[in-house]
């Protein structure tokens, strides 16, 4: 008896996803290993950090896939590029990288709604929301680094920087768990 509960189309769009959340945990793991080279160890412990969280994201479309009776199948990577010029540019490339996942979570949403596969509509959302929480927490790091002086920060500046980020937590605040005491 067939048990896959996936279309083809979308088993293969999730797999793509997969391989990308992979890409994405390495594209972080690069940024880090700049940053520590770069002698910014608290920014490198962040970057790390997220790194990880990017994998989680992998494991996530795997065992969705491999659970509605499909296979995912793990591609060849590219490499992560280059390394960020400043921290400037690495923050801003860190919000370009969100953006631009977000951007294909919402194609994967399109496509699961235009089958009617609320299973994969339902699993989606979750990555919905992530995306919120990281596209804010890359503005924070933007906004952050812009306060501390941007390319014009002094080493004093860049040393508060680097140890706020080593302890900031990895999930920004959202707005619908905001209230008028905490808002
Ligand atoms: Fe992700
Ligand atoms: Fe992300």
């Amino acid at each position: 008896m067939d048990t896959k509960r996936i279309s083809a189309n979308l088993e293969n769009a999730m797999s793509a996803q997969m391989n990308v959340e992979d890409l994405q945990s390495h594209v972080y793991l690069s940024y880090g290993i700049w940053a520590a080279d770069q002698g910014y160890g608290g920014i490198a412990n962040f970057l790390f950090r997220h790194a990880q969280e990017e994998r989680d994201h992998a494991i996530k479309f795997m065992s969705y896939i491999l659970n509605r009776g499909g296979k995912p199948k793990v591609e060849a990577l590219p490499a992560p590029g280059e390394d960020p010029k400043n921290l400037t540019d690495c923050f801003n490339l860190v919000f370009k990288h969100e953006v631009d996942n977000t951007e294909k979570i919402y194609a994967l949403v399109d496509m699961a709604m235009a089958e009617k596969d609320w299973a994969s509509y339902n699993f989606l959302q979750w990555f919905v929301k992530e995306q919120i929480e990281e596209e804010t927490l890359a503005m924070n790091l933007i906004d952050k680094l812009k306060i501390a002086g941007g390319d014009q920060a002094t080493d004093e500046s860049l040393f508060n920087l680097d140890k706020t980020l080593e302890k900031m937590p990895d999930d920004a605040d959202l707005a619908r768990d905001a209230t008028a005491e905490n808002p």
